[in-house]
C-alpha cells in the first residue's frame, strides 16, 4: 500500500470505514502502537506523546468495535487491557490480605515460638519446624490464575478491597501470563501472593533517565515501585524495571502442599521467582542465625529489605493458628535494626490531634537516613524532651525503621552551644489558645500526654476527627481525603462530620468556586462541576456504612478497628450502644457487667466509650448523621452458614483437645462470640472436665451444655 494511500486511510472517520479498510488500519495501528510500545520500553523514550498515542489507541478500539470479526489475534487491546481509564477498578479479596506482627529482639522471636507452642499446645522440646525469608521492601500484590490463566492482578489496598492493576501486573517478566501444566493438574483457582520491588541498579538507572528527561525523581526504590505499578498509562508500567517475588498465597480451590516450603517449591514449578535466601529450619536459634547472615549481607543483596519474615512451616498448623486482628499468630517479620544519621535540630514545633494529644515534631536541618531524604522527626511527648534534654540547635542521632516515623535517639551535648536552654513545653494550645493538661490516670500517675482541654472548640481537634472519619479503615469517600478535608476545612464547607452528609443539599443549587465551572463551554459556567457531582455521589454511596467502620469512625478513645468490629457484633446498632452507655452512665451496673464480661473490653476501654456518649456534642453528632441518611448496617455474619454464628459462647473447665485460646479464636472466626460468664444471654456452653459455678448456673438458666468433642463436632472443626 502506497504511503500516501496509509494516511489517507488514517484519516479517514471510523463509522465510513469499509471491511477491507478497516482490516488494514487495524492491521497498521498494531504495528504502530506496537514500536511505540517498544521505543517506551527499551529506551524510556516515547516517540509520540501520550494524547497522540491514546488517539491510536482509541481508535483501534472503535474499530474493533465496529467490526469485532476483524479483530486481530496481537490485537494492542488485549495486551494491556482498556485504554487507560480515569481511575482503577476495585478488587475485594477472596482472602482478605494481612500485614504481620513484629520482633525486634531475640526474646521477641523466643515468644513467638513461645506463644506458637501454648497455643497448639505443643512442648517445649516437640517438633516445630518454621521458614525463614527476606522481608522485602515493596508492595505487595495478588495474582489471581483460573484454570491456569491470569485473570486478575490486584494491590493490597486496605487488606480486604484492593485496585485492579491486572494489566500493569502483566507487564512484569517475573508474572507468568499461564501456569504450565503440571502432570497432576494445577489447580482450578489459584491465588499467588507476593512482593513488586524495584533493585538498586534499575531504581539508580530510572532515576537517571528520569533526570535527564527533567522529570519526577523517586526518593526510594519502594516509592519508584509503587509509582511505576500504579500508572493508568500501563506502556509507562512496561517502561520501568519492576521485579516480582511470590511468598504467600490467598484463594486456593485446592491445596497442592501441606507445608509453607512445599507451597514455595509449587510455586517455582510454576515459573515463579522464590526469594533465594529461603530456608526451612528447626530451631529458634536457627532462625536467629539466618537473621545475622542475612543482615550482614543486606547491603550487597541488591535491593530493599527491611528485616526476615518467619512462617510456621506446617500448613494444619497455620490452619489452627489463624490470625489476631490483621496480623497471622504464625508469622512474624522480624526486622533489622534502624538506620541512623545526626543532624541539626532547628526547631520543634507542637502538633495538635484528634483527641488534643500535644505532640512535639522536630524540624530537622535535612538529612539522608538510609536513602531517604528526612525532615522531620517524632519527640512524643513532654517527658521524652525532658529525659533526653532535647533542646532547639541541638545535634542530634536520628533514626528511621521501614516506613514509621524517623526518632530522635540522643543529642550529641558535647556539640552543644554555651548559651543554649532548656524547651519549656507549652502550657495552652497552639491552635485555639486553651488550657493544655497532663491528665490524672486511674493509678494517680500522671498521664504522658499533654492535651488541649478545648475539645471540638479547637479547630485543629475538629479537623483532625473529620480526618479520621473519612479515613480508610472508616468511612473511606472516595474523592475525599486529608487533603480535600483541610481545604474544605479552609473554605468553610465542612466543620462536622455530619457536614459531611448535607454537603449536596446545601451546595447542589450555589455551588462555591471550587465546584463551580469558572470556564469552558458558555452553558456550563457556573454549574456545577462534574468532579463535585462525583464526590457528592461518593459521599451519597457510603450512606450506607459497615457499622464497625462507622463506629471506628467516630473516633472514640481506645476504640481502634478490632474493637469496633467486636462493639458492632456486640451491639447490633448505634442507637443500641448509645443507650447502652447512657444506662451505664446512669449507673446500672447489670449493663456495665454485660459489656466487661466481652472478651477485649476493659475498664479503660469502657470508660472511654461511655466518656464520649456522655458529652451531649457527641450525642448530637450521632444523631445528626443518622438523621442526615447515614445508615450503619450490622456486620454481615462473615460466616454465616455456620451453626455458631451470632451465638454467644462460654468456655469452661479443661479443654483436652485445644487450648482456650485456640476454641475461642476458633469460634470467633465462626462469628460466635464469646464471653467470660454465663448469664441468661448465653446460648452455649462448653464445659470440660472440672466445670465447676458457670455449669451450675447455665443449668439453672436452661443454657445449652455441651462437651468439648460436642463441640468439635458442631463447629465443624
Ligand atoms: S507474608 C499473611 N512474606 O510485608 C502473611 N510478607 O508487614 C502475609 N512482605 O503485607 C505476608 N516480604 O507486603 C510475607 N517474605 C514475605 C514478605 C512479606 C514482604 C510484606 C507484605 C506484607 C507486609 C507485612
Amino acid at each position: 500500500m502506497a504511503d500516501e494511500q496509509a494516511s489517507a486511510l488514517a484519516e479517514k472517520p471510523v463509522d465510513v470505514l469499509e471491511a477491507q479498510e478497516a482490516a488494514e488500519e487495524l492491521a497498521r495501528l498494531a504495528a504502530e502502537i506496537a514500536a511505540h510500545d517498544a521505543a517506551y520500553y527499551q529506551n524510556d523514550a516515547p516517540l509520540v506523546s501520550d494524547a497522540a498515542y491514546d488517539a491510536l489507541r482509541q481508535r483501534n478500539e472503535a474499530i474493533e468495535k465496529r467490526f469485532p470479526d476483524l479483530k486481530r489475534a496481537d490485537s494492542p487491546s488485549d495486551k494491556v487491557g482498556a485504554t487507560p481509564s480515569s481511575a482503577f477498578g476495585k478488587i475485594e479479596h477472596a482472602v482478605a490480605m494481612l500485614s504481620l506482627g513484629n520482633a525486634f529482639d531475640e526474646a521477641d522471636v523466643a515468644e513467638f515460638d513461645a506463644r506458637i507452642r501454648r497455643f497448639l499446645n505443643l512442648e517445649s522440646d516437640a517438633e516445630l519446624a518454621f521458614t525463614s525469608e527476606p522481608k522485602i521492601d515493596g508492595l505487595s500484590a495478588s495474582l489471581r490464575y483460573e484454570k491456569g490463566v491470569l485473570v486478575q492482578g490486584a494491590t493490597r489496598g486496605d487488606g480486604r478491597v484492593g485496585e485492579d492493576i491486572t494489566a500493569n501486573l502483566k507487564t512484569l517478566p517475573d508474572i507468568p501470563h499461564r501456569l504450565p501444566d503440571m502432570p497432576g493438574g494445577v489447580p482450578d483457582v489459584v491465588e499467588v501472593r507476593g512482593e513488586v520491588y524495584m533493585s538498586h541498579a534499575d531504581f539508580e538507572a530510572l532515576n537517571s533517565r528520569q533526570a535527564a528527561q527533567n522529570a519526577k525523581q523517586f526518593a526510594n526504590p519502594r516509592n519508584a515501585a509503587a509509582g511505576s505499578l500504579r500508572q493508568l498509562d500501563v506502556a509507562v508500567t512496561r517502561a520501568r524495571p519492576l521485579s516480582f517475588f511470590a511468598y504467600t498465597w490467598g484463594e486456593m480451590s485446592e491445596m497442592p502442599a501441606t507445608t509453607q516450603a512445599d507451597m514455595m517449591q509449587c510455586f517455582r514449578d510454576w515459573g515463579f521467582a522464590v526469594n533465594p535466601a529461603f530456608r526451612r529450619v528447626m530451631q529458634v536459634t536457627d532462625l536467629i542465625a539466618h537473621w545475622a547472615e542475612i543482615e550482614s549481607q543486606r547491603a550487597g543483596l541488591g535491593y530493599d529489605i527491611d528485616g526476615m519474615v518467619y512462617k510456621v512451616d506446617r500448613l494444619d498448623y497455620q490452619q489452627r493458628l489463624g490470625f489476631v486482628s490483621r496480623a497471622p499468630r504464625w508469622a512474624i517479620a522480624h526486622k533489622f535494626p534502624a538506620e541512623q544519621a545526626t543532624t541539626k535540630l532547628n526547631d520543634i514545633d507542637i502538633q495538635v490531634g484528634r483527641t488534643g494529644a500535644l505532640t512535639p515534631v522536630a524540624k530537622l536541618k535535612p538529612v539522608t537516613v538510609g536513602g531517604v531524604v528526612v525532615s522531620n522527626a517524632t519527640l512524643h511527648n513532654a517527658d521524652e524532651i525532658a529525659r533526653k534534654d532535647i533542646r532547639v540547635g541541638d545535634m542530634v542521632v536520628i533514626q528511621r525503621a521501614g516506613d514509621v516515623i524517623p526518632q530522635v535517639v540522643r543529642v550529641l551535648t558535647e556539640q552543644r552551644d554555651s548559651d543554649s536552654v532548656p524547651y519549656i513545653f507549652p502550657t495552652h494550645c497552639p491552635e485555639c489558645g486553651s488550657h493544655a493538661v497532663r491528665e490524672t490516670r486511674a493509678d494517680g500517675e500522671e498521664d504522658a500526654v499533654t492535651r488541649c482541654t478545648g475539645g471540638l472548640t479547637c479547630p485543629a481537634q475538629a479537623r483532625e476527627r473529620l480526618k479520621h472519619f473519612v479515613s480508610r479503615a472508616a468511612l473511606d469517600i472516595e474523592g475525599l481525603g486529608a487533603k480535600q478535608i483541610d481545604d474544605f476545612w479552609d473554605l468553610q464547607l465542612m466543620r462536622t462530620p455530619q457536614d459531611i452528609f448535607t454537603l449536596r443539599a446545601r451546595y447542589q443549587d450555589n455551588p462555591p468556586e471550587i465546584w463551580r465551572y469558572t470556564s469552558g463551554s458558555k452553558d456550563k459556567i457556573g454549574t456545577l462541576k462534574d468532579s463535585a457531582v462525583k464526590l457528592f455521589n461518593a459521599i451519597e454511596a457510603r450512606k450506607t456504612i459497615d457499622l464497625d467502620r462507622f463506629i471506628f469512625g467516630l473516633g472514640i478513645r481506645q476504640v481502634g478497628e478490632t474493637t469496633a468490629r467486636l462493639l458492632a457484633r456486640h451491639f447490633g446498632s448505634v442507637e443500641n450502644m448509645m443507650q447502652s452507655c447512657l444506662q451505664i452512665a446512669g449507673g446500672d451496673m447489670l449493663a456495665r457487667a454485660e459489656l466487661e464480661a466481652l472478651d477485649g473490653v476493659g475498664s479503660t476501654m469502657l470508660d472511654a466509650l461511655i466518656g464520649f456518649f456522655d458529652e451531649p456534642h457527641n450525642r448530637d453528632s450521632v444523631s445528626a448523621l443518622l438523621e442526615a441518611g447515614v445508615a450503619p448496617t450490622p456486620l454481615a455474619e462473615i460466616a454465616g452458614d455456620t451453626a455458631v454464628a451470632g451465638k454467644t459462647i462460654v468456655f469452661t473447665g479443661t479443654l483436652e483437645k485445644m487450648t482456650r485460646a485456640e476454641a475461642k479464636a476458633r469460634a470467633e472466626a465462626l462469628g460466635a462470640k464469646v464471653v467470660g460468664s454465663v448469664s441468661a444471654k448465653t446460648d452455649i456452653l462448653v464445659a470440660g472436665p472440672g466445670a465447676g459455678s458457670k455449669l451450675t448456673k447455665a443449668q439453672e438458666l436452661g443454657v445449652a451444655t455441651m462437651s468439648e468433642d460436642e463441640w468439635i463436632e458442631l463447629a465443624a472443626l
